[in-house]
């Protein structure tokens, strides 16, 4: 892949003492320029220092582009709002593997081939057994999928264009089967099978909270809410889970492995965790007067406490997503007749006084993503422990999206980033007997 060319200027000169060196500068199609560093140690001897990867760009994307102060969002060009809006998860997840959204014909092909992947090896439910039942299901889900690199040996030849697809379908199609056989073993309640005739969201909603001996019938606004948080959380492009698909797939490591990584990281509080830290933080505010002490405990630096839900690497504007995140979350509880959500109240304030706080509107902290999502869940009868696993059920075709372009580039290589040394310089062996 060649970044679009650009007139002027080209290059930056980077000056050290008396010498001097041209880096080339490459535009994309949108979005801040980027300085080619890529010769600089073999030029200059020196590397770049970059820890949070704040100003360095990981790699050339097609997929997802992110303008963190305006609040957009696209997917492959498309805004997140319009996706929400008119589309489905599947369409979504067609956008993001192919670069166009899919005809008619294309779409029927594309959910009838997740659809027939939608089991998982009975073998599976076995591997399962092995767990505790108090396991959190994002460990159970981070093992499962790695696990299925056993399971589906036939599709790790990442040099063969037609594993890696299949491969990749088989990811998103068995995702929710495993996230529910998660939550189901946590429970103690049977393993429900997946049922073709159904929508991928009333599927998943389906083989989470249906039993053996009782009818279940899918709630059209349910599962179209649910399908939506699929769509808000399907990719953002090269995010810490992303960036970490992306380093374990660069050593040509499978698909399963790599994926299984991305969830691993995806667990952490300052990532995808965070929806559970939101609705756990709401609850312990538990009441309106009670915010103002815990806003003040968000500004106080001897204070580890953060206003979880709330700020951006990215964003510094309102999360495109959290808007939509909002409005889904009253869906869901006006059709679940929650009239008065006590957690929605704390919310819904603490983002008012927030938003007119001067550290808050200093630093451009909104809510994120995350800030409404805990309550949505929860109200569709999700544990805490299991929004993170929705979350990387969401993210899976992003992962593999983001996957598949990297192996697909000619130009890919092992990912390897250097250091600042600041250890111990070169010293001698002393034997024991001589250790002070
Ligand atoms: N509450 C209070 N202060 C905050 C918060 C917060 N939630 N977030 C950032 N700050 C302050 C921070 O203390 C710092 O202040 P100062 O400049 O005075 O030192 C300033 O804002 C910049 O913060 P930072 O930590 O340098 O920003 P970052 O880009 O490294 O961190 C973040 C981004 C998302 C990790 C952080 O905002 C945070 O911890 N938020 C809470 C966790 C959260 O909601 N995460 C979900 C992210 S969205 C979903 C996803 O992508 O996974």
């Amino acid at each position: 892949m060649d970044a679009v060319s650009k007139t002027s200027p080209t290059t930056a000169t980077l000056k050290v003492g008396d010498d001097s060196w041209e880096l080339p500068i490459l535009s994309g199609t949108i979005g801040p320029d980027v300085v080619d560093i890529g010769k600089l140690y073999g030029q200059t001897g020196m590397f770049t220092y970059d820890p949070g990867f704040t100003s360095t760009a990981s790699c050339e994307s097609q997929i997802t582009y992110i303008d963190g102060d305006a609040g957009v969002l696209l997917y492959r060009g498309y805004p997140i709002e319009q996706l929400a809006e008119n589309g489905d998860f599947l369409e979504t997840c067609y956008l993001l593997l192919y670069g166009e959204l899919p005809t008619a014909a294309q779409k029927a092909d594309f959910d009838y081939r997740v659809t027939r992947h939608t089991m998982v090896h009975e073998q599976m439910s076995r591997f399962f057994h092995g767990f505790r039942r108090d396991a959190h299901p994002m460990a159970v889900l981070v093992a499962s999928v790695g696990a299925m690199s056993a399971f589906y040996h036939d599709s790790t030849d990442i040099s063969d264009p037609q594993q890696r697809m299949i491969a990749s379908i088989r990811m998103i199609a068995k995702m929710p089967t495993l996230a529910a056989m998660a939550y189901k073993y946590s429970i103690g309640q049977p393993f429900v099978y997946p049922k073709n005739d159904l929508d991928y969201a009333s599927n998943f909603l389906r083989m989470c909270f249906s039993v053996p001996c009782e009818e279940y019938k899918a709630n059209p606004v349910l599962s179209r809410a649910i399908d939506r948080i699929f769509i808000l959380h399907a990719d953002h492009e090269q995010n810490a889970s992303t960036s970490t698909v992306r380093l374990a797939g660069s050593s040509g490591a499978n698909p399963f492995a790599c994926i299984a990584a991305g969830i691993a990281c995806l667990w952490g509080p300052a990532h995808g965790g965070a929806n559970e830290a939101a609705l756990k933080m709401l609850g312990e505010i538990g009441s309106v007067d009670r915010i103002p002490e815990y806003i003040k405990r968000a500004k106080d630096k001897n204070d580890p406490f953060r206003l979880m839900g709330f700020g951006h690497r990215v964003y510094k504007n309102y999360d495109p997503r959290a808007k939509i995140m909002q409005k889904t979350c009253h869906e869901v509880l006006g059709e679940l007749g929650i009239k008065d959500d006590p957690l929605l109240d704390i919310a819904v304030e603490l983002e008012r006084i927030a938003l007119q706080d001067e550290y808050f509107v200093e630093r451009k902290l909104y809510p994120n993503i995350d800030f409404y999502s805990g309550i949505t869940l929860r109200a569709l009868g999700f544990p805490t422990a299991m929004f993170t696993v929705l979350f990387a059920l969401a993210r899976t075709v992003g992962w593999i999206g983001q996957w598949k372009e990297m192996i697909e580039d000619p130009g890919q290589r092992i990912g390897r980033p250097r250091q600042l040394y600041t250890g111990a310089v070169q010293r001698d062996y002393t034997s024991i007997a001589r250790r002070k």
